[in-house]
């Protein structure tokens, strides 16, 4: 397993050894080397560099080219306007360069300098309660940031932070106490959607019909609510009650899990409850270093600059005067569990934008509390997912929308755009594609755009094959093996350094040539949507390549060779690529 530095890292690398060379003061300076559409590369380092030690840039620019020692990958260098380098690499360094990343089973993706550990905090839904797209965008950009990360040898440990806990749970488990078979499975486990809708169905009559009996009567609501304090001191009975509805619900979580095609590990679902046990010792060491205080009963922090509209000060409750511990204190128990158990460097936080304040709050909290480095706790904020009116996607009826629901029709537009297309597929075919093409249009709508931004739910253009899209990648890939199907024994990938590349190969070899470096990117950017937009480009420019280098009736047996390769090489970057993203590459399409 070789790591290959991409031809772009050494390229820049002989530049700046060039320029300390030629500028000693200006010893790693950074001569800023960019892809350029006037060469390969530009740099335009040289221009900041002179104006500061107050030379000529021209002048300068040319001291490097003097610097540089007679290279095989740079084929042409010259200066050019006020003193930029433009640099053009060899073609025979480039296919080398693709040749040795090809030999490699990660592609030559070179691993991270110090890879430390990373407890990644995602898909947290909640016990009792339908998932909807907030939860689709934990699940998603968190199941991909995993993937990139660990790709870069991270260790990387994943919690769902499940919330199970809480006086809600008062309510559903004495309402079982009194109607012990609610939750029987009827014969409903055979309903349409399978066993997950099924625990869904009978958690959502429980629901109701505690919340019927809450709202409408005070001797069960004060019933209710002594069961909480029987639950949070480990009552068997109340304990075995609140399992059985966990159960349910993990049920459920693992069924749209299935459905969306993403790994999570009941080991990792380490939800709000498994932090019970210390939330005492929170709040004891809390109070007595002084970092939060009793303000009306509630053990509570201060913070400057977090004041409500009329400027008094928001504080993080930490305890409640009535005794109850709330979100903040387990977040807070947890962040303790992550540094001092697991040992994290870092922990991440995929948690919509909209609890940015207590976040916030929560890292500052445990910082004062010593509990938690500066600067180690980030918070993964993502925008809210829109409707076709621009407002928080919701049914027309006004309530959120259903992720099975979703995820379903999407499945079901998928099916048309496949069966449409689909030459010689079968019927079970048809339908594992249609699963992987809504599924992957789905995860790639969401992980194309910057997290942070809102984006509109839109079906339609989800499964577009024109476009930013996942069809888009798939086919891209579909495409190529079809390529090697077609040529059989006789198409044999070998690269050829040899050769002279056409322009449309030059600029597909160069573009793989940037995979490793923007992994790289993606992982310390915590920013899945640079690799997406990364593939789509390499996508776009494998078109332009298929439609202007024959491959399979190339001139020459060389030249056959080597474009198998590069499509070959194509291939292989789309499926780790897509792979890394959560999303499949099915061989047909
Ligand atoms: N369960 C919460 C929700 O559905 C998200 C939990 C986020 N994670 C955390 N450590 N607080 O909004």
């Amino acid at each position: 397993m070789a790591s290959v530095p991409s031809l772009a890292a050494s390229v820049h690398q002989r530049v700046s050894d060039a320029l300390s060379a030629a500028l000693p003061e200006a010893a790693s300076a950074d001569p800023l080397l960019r892809r350029s559409d006037r060469a390969d590369f530009q740099a335009n380092g040289m221009l900041a560099l002179a104006k500061r030690l107050g030379g000529n840039p021209r002048e300068l620019a040319a001291q490097v080219v003097a610097a540089l020692p007679a290279s095989g990958e740079i084929a042409r260098i010259e200066v050019s306007g006020p003193g930029f380098l433009n640099i053009t690499v060899s073609d025979d360094a480039l296919v080398r360069t693709l040749a040795a990343r090809a030999a490699d089973d990660r592609l030559g993706v070179p691993y991270a300098d110090a890879p430390g550990t990373t407890v990644i905090d995602y898909s947290q839904p909640n016990v009792a309660k339908e998932m909807h797209v907030g939860h689709l965008r934990s699940t998603v950009i968190g199941d991909a940031i995993v993937h990139i990360l660990e790709h870069r040898g991270e260790r990387v440990v994943r919690r769902h932070h499940i919330g199970d806990w809480g006086t809600q749970f008062g309510m559903l488990i004495q309402y079982l106490v009194e109607h012990p078979h609610e939750l029987d499975h009827e014969s409903d486990a055979a309903q349409a959607g399978g066993q997950g809708e099924a625990a869904m169905a009978r958690l959502n009559r429980l629901y109701k019909s505690s919340r019927a009996l809450f709202d409408s009567d005070e001797a069960f609501k004060a019933r209710a609510r002594d069961r909480v304090p029987a639950l949070q001191s480990g009552d068997p009975e109340t304990l075995a009650l609140w399992h059985k509805i966990v159960d349910e619900s993990k049920t459920y979580f693992h069924s749209v899990y299935d459905e969306l095609d993403v790994e999570i590990r009941d080991a990792d679902i380490v939800g709000e409850s498994a932090y019970n046990d210390d939330l005492h010792q929170v709040v004891k060491d809390l109070e007595e270093s002084g970092v939060a205080v009793r303000s009306e009963g509630a053990l509570c922090v201060f913070f400057e600059d977090a004041k409500g509209p009329d400027g008094t000060p928001t504080p993080l409750i930490v305890q409640k005067s009535n005794g109850g511990f709330g979100y903040a204190a387990t977040d807070l128990a947890a962040i303790r569990n992550r540094v001092g158990e697991l040992k994290a460097d870092t922990l991440l936080y995929v948690v919509d934008a909209r609890q940015a304040l207590h976040f916030r709050m929560v890292f500052e909290t445990a910082r004062r509390a010593g509990w938690l480095p500066e600067g180690a706790a980030r918070q993964l904020a993502f925008g809210t997912v829109l409707g076709k009116d621009g407002k928080p996607f919701k049914t027309r009826e006004g309530e959120t929308v259903r992720l099975v629901d979703l995820l379903d029709e999407a499945v079901e537009r998928a099916a048309v755009v496949v069966r449409e297309k689909a030459q010689d597929l079968s019927e079970e075919e048809i339908r594992d594609r249609a699963a992987q093409v809504g599924i992957g249009a789905v995860k790639y709508a969401d992980l194309s755009n910057s997290m942070t931004r809102d984006y509109v739910f839109d079906l339609d253009r989800m499964v577009s094959l024109q476009g930013d899209t996942s069809v888009y990648l798939q086919y891209a890939y579909a495409r190529i093996r079809s390529i090697f199907r077609r040529g059989g024994e006789g198409a044999r990938p070998a690269a050829h350094p040899e050769l002279e590349l056409a322009p449309q190969e030059r600029a597909l070899a160069l573009h793989l040539d940037e995979f490793g470096d923007t992994l790289a990117t993606a992982a310390q950017e915590y920013e899945p949507h640079k690799l997406a937009a990364y593939l789509y480009e390499l996508a776009s420019l494998y078109s332009p390549f298929y439609e202007n280098c024959p491959v399979l009736s190339a001139a020459t047996e060389a030249e056959r060779e080597n474009r198998l390769f590069l499509c070959d090489l194509t291939a292989r970057t789309l499926h780790q690529g897509m792979a890394l993203l959560g999303i499949r590459t099915p061989e047909k399409l």
